[in-house]
């Protein structure tokens, strides 16, 4: 989804927002540009591109041969929205006089009828954008005689949406005006420099000493200054943030592509999430819950919500909270719950699953379920990510930066910490046997080194999945905890390989989706040894009698499935509930090889973000 970075004083402001524009690509875009102060301060110099994949190179070739010295900068990577991804609609956009120059994440809602006011001002628009109506609409109010500051916070009373800008002006060449309201935006400021930034990676070679803007706070950002004010133009201490990790864990480390690195982190991704929350004796702690036992214990019901992967997350989640912990769980997509106003009975636990914590679907149910009564955890990747803020309480993932689109390391340890999170609660309620709790733990805690030994085999996966490169049609089957692992490899496949990939409930074939069913098919299917193993094989039969080529992950050692199946990717044998974690692995590598073979980009598929910030 789009990026911001602007960067002011340094003596080369625009190097450093090339380097935070690479940084920032990871989260997917179509287009991008920048703009910098003349340090005349007379006027701006602006590029932009709209090269899948090769933007930020051209702007980086135009840079080279381009401007003088640059005062205040501004960058942005565009994922389409409004206006089609092309250089008129790439951000930065300009006002009529090209003095003032913005940069935007999010959309404003109410474009149209601002646009339809400027029009009539006699405002000249030159591209399709909900943007850049904020560049006329400041210019406006500079013209009635306020400061870039005040301009913006002016604008502000009139804009509906979510959204993160970051502004420049010709007349005030080191200022950077930076404001939000639900999109993330930090800012931060040195003697010498200061930066804002939609990541925190995009800002730390700048400074660590970093701060969180709030809904509706606008920043001014110039070196040695950092003036924070909320809509009514009070000055206000902008919240500062732990930065606790550093660039570098973000390069790929000698892998091909991140995907690759990523997928390799998964047992320390595993480990890190449960270290000192679950001990071997069953013991559970979990800092930031905001939850104390007695409160845990009032839990009448719980609502996962996510998007995507997430999702696929709170559906596993859902078994475990039912298991262990007895208590009434469903999994909901985040979008979907927004808009069918859910009653929510006293007592509901509402947990927003998103890696990113900014997915606006995610944030937008969480809020809805706040709204209408329940307490609500965010459990996310991101620390002091805009859902972490607004919960009551967090469940972090100690996943680690995650830079491919498709979501990996950071789908298990949603998986793991999720049922760490059952196991806390379950404890609390008194709901297991003597016992119990330290065999769970057990099995958590053996996670890391199950994966790691899935990953042995990777090559074994690999190889299966170039042999299935060039089929066109795949079928993802399971059942109880093997559903969501299906739902969660064909999507893997989906994006990845732009293969059609369906997931189904193994038993659910029968009423329908078998009749597409015939030679050439490819059939997934989650076969390991659970009490449901015999009709998932009577299932995977019923596709073989029709011709389909059936290939399952399966148990280590398990020579019966691996006679019953055309190829097997073998897994070693967990329990049921923790399964999962393990089983999703090879098939993020299947997909990975398939991907590969086709000539895909595996870090950045085609039409996808990485953060998702529009509805
Ligand atoms: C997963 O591979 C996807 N790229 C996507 O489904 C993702 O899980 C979804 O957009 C949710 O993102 P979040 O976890 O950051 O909220």
């Amino acid at each position: 989804m789009c990026g911001i970075i602007g960067v002011t004083g340094l003596s080369d402001p625009l190097a450093a927002v090339l380097e935070g524009l690479e940084l920032l690509e990871y989260r997917g875009y179509d287009s991008a540009g920048i703009v910098g102060v003349e340090a005349s301060g007379q006027a701006l110099w602006r590029v932009r591109a709209a090269e899948h994949g090769g933007s930020i190179d051209r702007l980086r070739a135009e840079a080279d041969g381009g401007p003088g010295p640059l005062r205040a900068c501004l960058g942005h990577t565009r994922w389409a929205t409004h206006g089609a991804p092309s250089e008129e609609n790439a951000h930065p956009h300009l006002d009529c006089s090209g003095r003032v120059a913005v940069v935007h994440n999010g959309i404003i809602e109410n474009h149209r009828e601002l646009a339809a006011e400027l029009d009539r001002s006699g405002h000249k628009r030159t591209s399709a954008t909900d943007t850049e109506i904020l560049a006329h609409l400041v210019e406006a109010e500079i013209d009635a005689g306020a400061d870039l500051a005040e301009a913006v916070r002016r604008c502000l009373l009139v804009l509906r949406g979510d959204f993160a800008v970051a502004l420049v002006h010709a007349a005030e060449p080191d200022l950077i005006v930076a404001a939000r309201r639900t999109s993330p935006l930090v800012v931060g400021t040195t003697a010498s420099a200061g930066v804002v930034a939609s990541d925190v990676a995009a800002a730390l070679s700048t400074t660590r000493q970093l701060y969180a803007l709030e809904d509706d706070q606008v920043a001014e950002v110039a070196p040695g200054r950092l003036l924070v004010r909320d809509l009514e133009g009070r000055r206000v201490e902008p919240a500062r943030i732990d930065v606790a990790w550093s660039v570098e864990r973000a390069l790929k480390g000698g892998y091909p592509d991140f995907m690759s690195k990523e997928i390799h982190e998964q047992p320390r991704a595993a480990a890190d999430t449960l270290l000192g929350r679950v001990s071997p004796g069953g013991a559970t702690e979990i800092e930031e819950l905001g939850l104390d036992e007695e409160e845990l214990r009032a839990t009448r019901r719980v609502l996962l919500v996510g998007c995507g992967s997430s999702y696929h997350a709170c559906l596993v989640a859902r078994h475990a909270l039912e298991r262990w912990a007895a208590v009434p769980a469903e999994a909901e997509i985040a979008s979907e719950l927004r808009y069918r106003e859910p009653v929510l009975a006293e007592g509901t636990l509402a947990i927003a699953v998103s890696q990113s914590g900014e997915t606006v679907d995610s944030l937008h149910a969480m809020r809805e379920a706040r709204r209408r009564g329940a307490r609500v955890l965010a459990l996310t990747n991101v620390v002091d990510s805009v859902m972490a803020r607004e919960a009551d309480g967090v469940l972090y993932t100690r996943a680690g930066p995650e830079v491919g689109v498709a979501s990996t390391k950071s789908h298990v340890a949603q998986l793991v910490m999720l049922e760490a999170f059952a196991l806390h609660l379950a404890r609390a309620r008194g709901t297991l046997r003597e016992g119990e709790p330290g065999r769970l733990a057990g099995e958590l805690l053996g996670l890391a080194a199950s994966i790691g030994r899935v990953l042995e085999r990777e090559e074994d996966y690999l190889s299966l999945g170039r042999r299935f490169s060039a089929s066109e049609n795949f079928y993802y089957l399971g059942r109880r905890l093997g559903l969501p692992v299906a739902m969660e490899g064909a999507l893997k496949l989906k994006e990845l390989a732009y293969v059609r990939a369906e997931a189904y409930p193994a038993g659910e074939m029968k009423h329908g989706p078998i009749s597409l069913i015939e030679p050439g098919a490819v059939v997934v299917v989650v076969a390991t040894r659970t009490p449901l193993w015999e009709k998932v094989m009577a299932n995977v039969e019923e596709m073989r009698a029709r011709g389909a080529t059936v290939l399952g992950v399966a148990d280590e050692g398990d020579e019966e499935t691996a006679r019953l199946l055309d190829g097997v990717l073998v897994v070693p044998p967990t329990s049921e509930l923790v399964s999962p974690v393990v089983c999703v692995v090879p098939l993020q590598c299947f997909a990975y090889a398939v991907a590969r073979a086709r000539g895909n980009d595996v870090d950045r598929p085609r039409n996808l973000a990485k953060v998702v910030t529009v509805e």
